[in-house]
């Protein structure tokens, strides 16, 4: 009869097995772990575009203007403001793009109207003349009064109000938006 040798015994002292088991499942964590963190990534990189809050924008739709509310007289002439901000496609930014143009017009000490500059019969730029008061469209010599009443027949509706907010006492935000011309309804488009 012979004595089973140490190193061939595979049995192992007792618990042996459970110690394999917890390894196991141990590295089998691991591995998902590792796995993952790629994926992660990748899904991260993927929707980045779609996560990245653009800049100068408040988060909410609100794009904060370089023009500060001191700076516009209260019942001022309206002073038009280009809009910058990042243009997001499907997958990339375009970083500080033109997008449009807004006039802003203080009516009070804390108030602030403001309106798109495109004219909503065809979408010319709109232009504002001093000595009339009034807004005007050169495309098909129209005009809107300075709280954008349409003051003829050719475009299909008043200028097109925008959402302002003063915040943090000075700062001017805007809610930037394009709607579609022709159309009596103010419809928004997608812009940016
Ligand atoms: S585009 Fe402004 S009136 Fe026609």
């Amino acid at each position: 009869m012979s004595l089973p040798h140490p190193e061939l015994n595979h049995d192992g002292p007792p618990g042996e097995p459970r110690r394999g088991f917890l390894t196991q499942i141990l590295a089998a964590g691991i591995g998902l772990l590792v796995g993952a963190v790629p994926a992660v990534s990748g899904l991260a990189f993927f929707l980045d575009p779609l996560l990245r809050t653009k800049k100068g924008s408040g988060g909410d739709g609100f794009l904060k203007m370089p023009v500060a509310l001191d700076a516009l007289e209260i019942n001022g002439e309206p002073q038009l403001v280009k809009v910058i901000m990042d243009k997001v496609d499907a997958w990339n930014t375009y970083l500080q793009q033109p997008v449009g143009a807004v006039f802003l017009r203080r009516t009070d000490k804390d108030k602030i109207v403001a309106f798109n500059s495109r004219c909503p019969h065809l979408g010319c730029a709109v232009d504002y003349k001093s000595a009339e008061k009034h807004y005007y469209c050169p495309c098909h010599t129209s005009t809107f009064a300075l709280d954008g009443t349409q003051q003829n027949k050719i475009p299909p509706r008043d200028l097109d109000s925008l959402d302002v907010e003063i915040r943090n006492g000075t700062e001017v935000w805007l809610k930037f938006q394009n709607f579609r011309a022709t159309t009596p309804d103010k419809i928004p488009v997608a812009s940016t």
